[in-house]
Parts: structure tokens; C-alpha cells; sequence
């Protein structure tokens, strides 16, 4: 039986740079996960009798919200769900299956990096068609269905058996449960020399691979361990929990600490890699080296022809405006087109899509390509480690060649967790007022060739998007940018992201924060971080 639910709107359910995330405790209001799927199968049009794709990266509440989508899907009159086994899926995985059994689209359970546990925060994403996040008009249909929302459609049936790979029927719609890894590993296999890589493994080549005890476990364990050979124990921390083991599953410098000081160490093994709650981000580190996001952007794309996959070369980059402007050398050099996208990886989708772009990234930690519309961890992992068996060098050979090659670009980010709302909108719009004025005292003798708010114009859809990021640019390439995050569910997040290029390989060397520190003060002053926020530090820095 459908049954048909009265509800009232909740104020607060407008989407960010990737789907609606709230605390927990937040969605487990009567109705709130409710009335946002409704919502967003009320901006579907043509969906009836068609597939849908549903799965989570395995945190607290994921399964009851898998129950609960299943069910509305039937009531809402998809002909057939797909869900991945135990309610699970990385949000690659799930681009992939969209794709490759042509579903209308899919809702993907994740809060992301964002710890988990019942204090912890959840997320619900849509994903369209093409297997990449609903872009910008799909989410405003979204919100704007969520402020005058009435009734919610759900069928009255016992819970699906999520764990039993099988098929079954809610209310007239088909449910197949199913593998969530077999059909990514057919793809990975596809893309990249399994036999360079397994090659490697059979040699002296050691590697540790960090799940952060999120959804990449059973996939890195099938991949690496059982089909490439890696030694048992090459992936730690490989069973998904709904609370990440009271960690932090964000594959960066500070919650990936214990990978870091691993690979620092005497005995390091040859190649370090991470990812985060849901799979798509990626963190590489070799023996003495940590890669930057934006480094490895760069790095993939200049040897992405070593991979089968893509092997007759690349069309175009794109990265994100804040992503250092690394890949852009690449770029010049191929003859190719770097495209500079807003933050988020809905951005990608059109210019993936339209054959324009091959490989993009951001420098948060997410790299990806053509083979799905979603960042992917365990592909960065699996194409830097057939670049690594191709050319037979050392990530740190590979990456200090490449600045010598293409110069280096230091690089970082510095976060401001937490920051009450008011405060962070204030400093903003202080910086906005900044803007345009050729001579600020706070620069010092930096030069400055321009400041704006970034803007995007796709060259697909033709789509603006406005109020993307403040960018202090200067003459000689360093840049400075803020921006407020748009995934954060507590108070408000300042990013700053600061960057310097260096030609000169004689100066090449060193720690980003010693050689950037001029840049950093002035970013501080510029903003007036300390006396704005009171933070005398960032939270995080990357
Ligand atoms: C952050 C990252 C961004 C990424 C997003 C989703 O968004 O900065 O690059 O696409 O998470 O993983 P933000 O919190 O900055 O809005
Ligand atoms: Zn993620």
C-alpha cells in the first residue's frame, strides 16, 4: 500500500557544494530525510517505471535512510532500485553504476570527510543520469520544493534484506541488491596495466594503503591485496564502521597523521595512499614526500598517457579556481585547454560530458576523469601506482622531475573551523569591499595585477554562477583566495588558500609554510583574521 504523509517544510534544507549535510541527530527529526527525498523526486520529471541507484558509505543512519529511500522510490514510482549490498557504495562506485546500467539517477548517502557516529554528520546527495551531482538548477528545484512541501509518498512494506544479494519487490518495484565492488573493479581494470602493477607487487615494492575504516576497505582489499597481489595487510583499517572508529575520515596531513609519520620514516614503504568516508578523495604520499592535491593534478595529467585508459592522451583539464595553477603548465605545454571551475565537483560534469575535459581536480584532495562524473580516491591511487611500475622511478624522483620540468607551485590551505557565522560573513564582505582598490596597505610591496569575485560562465549550458571565491591576484603569479566552505554543519568555515610559483629548481626545496610565509602574513592582515575571528591560528592546514 502507498501511503501518503502529511508534512510541514523545514526551513533549512537548501543543498551545498555537495547535497544537504546535517548532524545526525539533525535528520533523525520526524520527517526531515522524508521531506528532502520527497523534494527531490518532486523536481523529477520521466522517472516513472525507470532505475535508481541507492547506496551509502556505511556511517551512522545510513541503513535507515536506505530503507526509507527504497521505499518512497517505490511509492514515488521508479520501476527499479539498485542498491549495493549492506546499504553500501563509494560515491564513485555509484557514479559508475548510473552509468553503466543507464539509471535515471541515484541518491548517494555521505556526509563525505565529515566524521560519523551518532553525534556525527550524514548527507543526502543526488546524482543525475550522467552519474555526476545534480548541477545547480536541479538543486534549486530541490530547495524550493523542500520550503513548501506538504505530503511525503511512501509504500507500506517491511524492510528490504540488505544484506542478501538477491532481488525482491517493494509495491511493484524491482530491488536488486548487488556487489557494490565488482562492477568499479571491471572498470579499473579497463582504464589501467594491471600486469605493470601486479609486476611490482611480485618485486621488492611495498605499499600501505589507510581505508580510515571508511568505504574504500572492501574495495582497496579486493583490488590491491586480492587481484594486484599486494601483500595482506597492505590495506589498514579496511573495515567500513558507521563511526570511522571515532576517527576523522579525511585523508589530509592531520587525520592521515599516522600514514604520514609511516612514510617519513627509516623503513617507509615505497608508495602511501588514503581515502576518505565516501571514496572519492585521495591522499598520496611516497617514501620522504607528500604529494599536494594540486601537485598530483598535474603530475596525473602529464603522465595520464601511460595508463591503457588513456593512452591516446587527454582532451583538457580542469580544476577547481582555489587548485593551484600546477596543471595549467601541464596544460600549456600539451596543447591543451585548463579550465578554472568554481568549487565542487558539479562543475566537472558539463565540460566531462561535452569531451572537453579529461582529468580534473581540486585541491582538496579529490582527482578524476572521464570514466565517471564523480572525484575517485582508489583511481588516483591505481594511476599514480601504473605511472610509478611504467616509469620505475620513486614518487619523489617523479615529482622533483616534474617541478624541474614545469616549475613548482608551493601551495596551502589554511582553515578556520567553526567560526560563528556572523563573524566569517562580516570578514567577507570586508574583503569585498577591498576589492578593485589598486593600493592596500596590508599588501606591502606586493604588486597586486588584480582582485576579483570569482565568476563562472560554463561553456556548455552556458550557466553563471556568481560569488564563487575573493582572489587577490598578483604580478608576479602568487595568488591569495577566501572563501566560506559550503559542507560544513557547524557555524562557518573560512578557507584561505595560498599559492607562489618558483621557476628556479634551485629553489625548489623546502616546506611550503617557510616559503610562502611572507604571502601567509600578508593573508592575515588583508582579512583581519585575528581581530574578526579571534583565531590567532588555523584549525587545519593542509
Ligand atoms: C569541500 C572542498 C571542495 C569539495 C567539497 C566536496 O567543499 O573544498 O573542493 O568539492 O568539499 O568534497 P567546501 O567545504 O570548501 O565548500
Ligand atoms: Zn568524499
Amino acid at each position: 500500500m502507498i501511503k501518503t504523509i502529511p508534512t510541514k517544510p523545514f526551513p533549512d534544507q537548501k543543498p551545498g557544494t555537495s547535497g544537504l549535510r546535517k548532524k545526525v541527530p539533525v535528520f533523525q527529526q520526524k520527517n526531515y530525510a522524508e521531506n528532502f527525498i520527497q523534494s527531490i523526486f518532486d523536481s523529477l520529471e520521466g522517472h516513472r517505471g525507470k532505475t535508481l541507484v541507492i547506496g551509502g558509505d556505511g556511517r551512522f543512519h545510513n541503513r535507515e535512510v536506505i530503507q526509507t529511500a527504497i521505499k518512497m522510490a517505490a511509492a514515488n514510482g521508479f520501476g527499479r532500485v539498485l542498491v549495493g549490498q549492506g546499504g553500501l557504495l563509494s560515491t564513485p562506485a555509484a557514479s559508475n553504476v548510473i552509468r553503466k546500467h543507464k539509471a535515471f539517477g541515484g541518491i548517494v548517502l555521505s556526509a563525505s570527510h565529515n566524521p560519523g557516529g551518532p553525534d556525527g554528520d550524514f548527507g543526502i546527495k543526488y546524482n543525475i543520469s550522467n552519474g555526476g551531482p545534480a548541477p545547480e538548477k536541479i538543486t534549486e528545484a530541490i530547495f524550493a520544493n523542500s520550503k513548501k512541501i506538504e505530503r511525503y509518498l511512501i509504500a507500506d512494506a517491511p524492510d528490504v534484506a540488505l544484506d542478501r544479494i538477491g532481488t525482491s519487490e517493494v509495491e511493484g518495484m524491482r530491488v536488486q541488491i548487488f556487489d557494490p565492488v565488482a562492477d568499479y573493479q571491471a572498470l579499473m581494470e579497463q582504464l589501467f596495466d594491471f600486469d605493470v602493477i601486479r609486476d611490482m607487487f611480485a618485486g621488492t615494492f611495498r605499499m600501505r594503503f589507510d581505508a580510515m575504516h571508511a568505504i574504500t576497505g572492501p574495495y582497496a582489499k579486493a583490488i590491491l591485496e586480492k587481484t594486484l597481489g599486494a601483500a595482506e595487510g597492505t590495506v589498514v583499517n579496511g573495515i567500513p564502521l558507521p563511526d570511522f572508529g571515532g576517527h576523522h575520515p579525511d585523508p589530509n596531513l592531520v587525520y592521515a597523521k599516522d600514514l604520514y609519520d609511516r612514510m617519513m620514516a627509516k623503513d617507509a614503504p615505497d608508495f602511501g595512499a588514503a581515502s576518505d568516508g565516501d571514496g572519492d578523495r585521495n591522499l598520496i604520499i611516497g617514501r620522504n614526500i607528500y604529494v599536494t592535491p594540486s601537485d598530483s593534478l598535474a603530475l596525473l595529467a602529464a603522465n595520464a598517457h601511460l595508463a591503457p585508459g588513456y593512452a591516446k592522451g587527454i582532451a583538457g583539464i580542469a580544476r577547481s579556481m582555489p587548485t593551484s595553477m600546477a596543471a595549467d603548465r601541464v596544460a600549456e605545454q600539451m596543447k591543451i585547454k585548463c579550465y578554472e571551475t568554481p568549487t565542487g565537483w558539479k562543475f566537472f560534469g558539463n565540460l566531462l560530458d561535452a569531451g572537453l575535459a579529461t582529468i580534473c581536480g581540486e585541491e582538496s584532495a579529490g582527482t578524476g576523469s572521464n570514466h565517471v562524473r564523480e572525484k575517485d580516491g582508489l583511481w588516483a591511487v591505481l594511476l599514480w601506482l601504473n605511472i610509478v611500475g611504467r616509469r620505475k622511478e620513486s614518487v619523489e624522483n617523479i615529482v622533483f622531475q616534474h617541478w624541474r620540468e614545469y616549475g613548482r607551485n608551493f601551495y596551502t590551505r589554511h582553515d578556520y573551523e567553526a567560526v560563528d557565522a556572523e563573524r566569517a560573513n562580516g570578514l567577507m564582505k570586508n574583503l569585498k569591499d577591498q576589492l578593485g582598490k589598486p593600493n592596500l596597505p596590508a599588501l606591502g610591496n606586493k604588486a597586486l595585477k588584480g582582485s576579483d569575485d570569482f565568476a563562472y560562465h560554463d561553456p556548455v549550458d552556458n550557466s553563471d554562477t556568481k560569488g564563487q571565491g575573493i582572489r587577490f591576484l598578483f604580478k608576479d603569479g602568487s595568488r591569495i583566495i577566501y572563501r566560506l566552505s559550503g559542507t560544513g554543519t557547524e557555524g562557518a568555515t573560512l578557507r584561505v588558500y595560498i599559492e607562489r610559483y618558483e621557476p628556479d629548481p634551485a629553489k625548489q626545496g623546502g616546506d611550503p609554510q617557510t616559503a610562502l610565509s611572507d604571502l601567509i602574513q600578508i593573508a592575515r592582515n588583508l582579512a583581519e583574521i585575528e581581530p574578526r575571528t579571534g583565531r590567532s591560528a588555523p584549525s587545519v592546514i593542509t
